[in-house]
């Protein structure tokens, strides 16, 4: 039925199966914009055989797009014909990012200059894209082209900076940091400015056991999953080896705020987020207009957190008001079984947040957050992915992505909140908040994900595990999938086809398929132009294989690297490339009508 009921005017796709390509409904057109490689402003081009150097790299976009967001140039403007997109890099398939491979593939080959490509690659990208004759392009050369690494340097300030936690050998004031590391969704400050999020930080640092620390320290670390890395950094880089700079992972899992209009501006990690697996940040602003921040902690089992500054946003532009995301109030959510919840705070010496539970300062309560939030008995979710707020609603909405340990084991059981045991396919939950500087609020599950066989809700095209999210100035809800890799196409999982993106009513739940993506691939990320005639989403790590395909014996290596997915070259000695793609209408008019 392409008939609207309210918002959503297209006609939805199918679901994809296996097809190494974008669907759009008819009527758009999906191009292919900004891809691993690509310059940020006039750099070096990509290679087909991945033989660019890492001086190249650190010029080019960097792999597996993320969360992005649209800066109007000028500053402060609502222009729809001139800006700058900003994105994350969140991680890398080790099996593309060289000729010959990594550390996996290639260890007698490994070396510092590998390393290094593999940092540069890393990070966020900012472009200038610039609408010309009607179409968007990206302006070479741009003084604002620009990528941030994970060797960028970095200022830290808010409570934990300078604090013992902080400092290392190479950094005794425990105030500068090198570069920021699996960033994965991202936030837009009222005042134009970006924060990317430090995601799954624990899988770049190891030799957690060769490391001479107390007993309780090695707590902390099992509490961040420390100990294993799937990088081989540390061979070339020793702050990534626990054992010989044991303090330098305390450094990561923040979100380092970047001002896109000044290129020579240095980001800045504010600690008082809390340190934790953040993927994404949104915002809202109390009736006081003091700057609310929320964010979901990705881990199995864990927290919702919501940030609330002391002092209020005046409501201009300008990077000069980051200090209000250093002095402010961080809780955790803890939500009950009749639908309302309660923000607890993580303030040392309240509570249970005291030097006899092992707390020592606020520095340590926001560096061990997970640990704090335990202690105040936050509600363990299904895996907190985004969040995101409502234009007109009094309301966030938060992806849950699965959980199929919840319920097993010694593991807790579902809850009203989180209302699956063996949670295959997520859910989203809304909480509403009429003032968000409330300390009580109500939530509701918004739609439980899956067809109707799994006891799904979704009303219209099916989906499963929830992940990016944007809500658009209508009030549509963008869902996008990240059905894991090799999960995908098979199992519980084959009815969903290739990773998608959906279009939901926020407020009637009307949900229709507006994107498939090519094979093995995430869609995560998405942003419009301010007059919503542009909309910008990111493939992330196209030809990966689904273990559909390894069945038929299909196998990915640095000698075969187009085994799944040739996407989006389809060049013949080419590689598969995470990329933003621009999505429009044939009619030009405004996406999802
Ligand atoms: Fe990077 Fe939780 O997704
Ligand atoms: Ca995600
Ligand atoms: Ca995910
Ligand atoms: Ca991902």
């Amino acid at each position: 039925d392409s008939v609207s009921k309210g918002l959503l005017g297209f006609q939805s796709i199918p679901v994809s199966h296996l097809l190494d390509d974008i669907v759009v409904p008819p009527g758009y057109q999906a191009e292919v914009f900004f891809r691993w490689g690509d310059p940020v402003s006039d750099g070096p081009e990509f290679q087909m055989d991945a033989s660019n150097s890492a001086a190249d790299q650190a010029l080019q976009a960097g792999m597996h797009h993320d969360g992005m967001d649209f800066y109007a140039l000028p500053r402060g403007s609502n222009n729809s014909d001139h800006g700058l997109l900003v994105m994350n890099h969140e991680y890398l398939d080790l099996q593309l990012i060289h000729n010959d491979g990594s550390h996996l593939d290639s260890p007698d080959s490994y070396s510092a200059d590998k390393v290094l490509k593999e940092q540069q690659a890393h990070g966020v990208s900012v472009i200038e894209v610039k609408k010309i004759d009607g179409h968007w392009q990206i302006q070479r050369p741009s003084t604002y082209g620009r990528r941030i690494t994970a060797t960028t340097p970095m200022q830290i300030s808010g409570p934990a900076a300078g604090s013992d936690w902080i400092k290392t050998a190479a950094d005794p004031q425990g105030l500068k940091v090198l570069g920021t590391l699996n960033n994965c969704a991202h936030g837009k400050t009222p005042w134009g400015t970006y924060l990317a999020c430090e995601e799954n930080f624990n899988g770049y640092f190891t030799n957690a056991e060769q490391a001479e620390v107390s007993s309780v320290q090695r707590l902390r670390w099992q509490r961040y999953h420390l100990g294993r890395s799937y990088y081989g950094w540390q061979q070339f880089d020793t702050r990534f080896d626990m054992a010989k700079e044991p303090n330098e992972v305390n450094r990561f899992g923040w979100m380092a705020e970047i001002d896109p209009y000044q290129p020579d501006s240095m980001p800045i990690k504010r600690t008082a987020l809390g340190r934790f697996a953040h993927e994404n940040a949104a915002f809202r602003l109390t009736r006081d207009q003091r700057v609310v921040v929320y964010s979901g902690d990705d881990a199995r089992f864990e927290y919702i957190y919501k940030y609330v500054s002391h002092e209020a946003w005046d409501g201009t532009q300008g990077s000069h008001h980051g200090h209000l995301l250093d002095n402010g109030v961080l809780y955790v959510a803890q939500l009950h079984e009749d639908g309302s919840g309660q923000w607890l705070p993580l303030v040392w010496g309240q509570g249970p947040l005291t030097a006899d539970n092992g707390f020592a300062d606020q520095a340590d309560v926001l560096v061990h957050a997970r640990l704090a939030a335990d202690a105040l008995g936050a509600t363990p979710m299904d895996r907190p992915e985004w969040i995101a707020s409502h234009p007109e609603l009094d309301s966030v909405f938060v992806s849950l992505t699965n959980n199929v340990q919840r319920g097993s084991g010694d593991n807790v059981s579902a809850d009203a909140a989180n209302p699956r045991n063996h949670n295959l396919y997520g859910h989203i939950v809304r909480i509403d908040e009429a003032d968000p500087a409330a300390l009580n609020f109500g939530w509701e599950v918004f739609a439980l994900a899956g067809g109707e066989e799994d006891g799904g809700t979704i009303d219209g095209d099916i989906y499963a595990c929830p992940d990016g999210m944007l809500i658009d100035d209508r009030g549509v809800l963008w869902v996008q999938t990240d059905i894991a890799d090799r999960q995908l196409n098979s199992g519980d999982y084959a009815k969903f086809g290739n990773n998608q993106m959906l279009a939901v009513d926020a407020r009637t739940g009307e949900t229709r398929r507006f994107l498939t993506g090519p094979v093995g691939c995430e869609i995560t990320g998405a942003v419009m132009a301010p007059d919503m005639k542009a909309l910008w989403v990111n493939i992330q790590h196209p030809g990966s294989v689904p273990d559909v395909l390894r069945a038929q014996g299909v196998e990915k290596s640095p000698q075969n690297p187009r085994a799944s997915s040739n996407w989006p070259d389809h060049h013949p000695q080419g590689r598969p490339r995470s990329a933003t793609v621009l999505v429009t209408k044939h009619d030009g008019g405004v996406i999802g009508t």
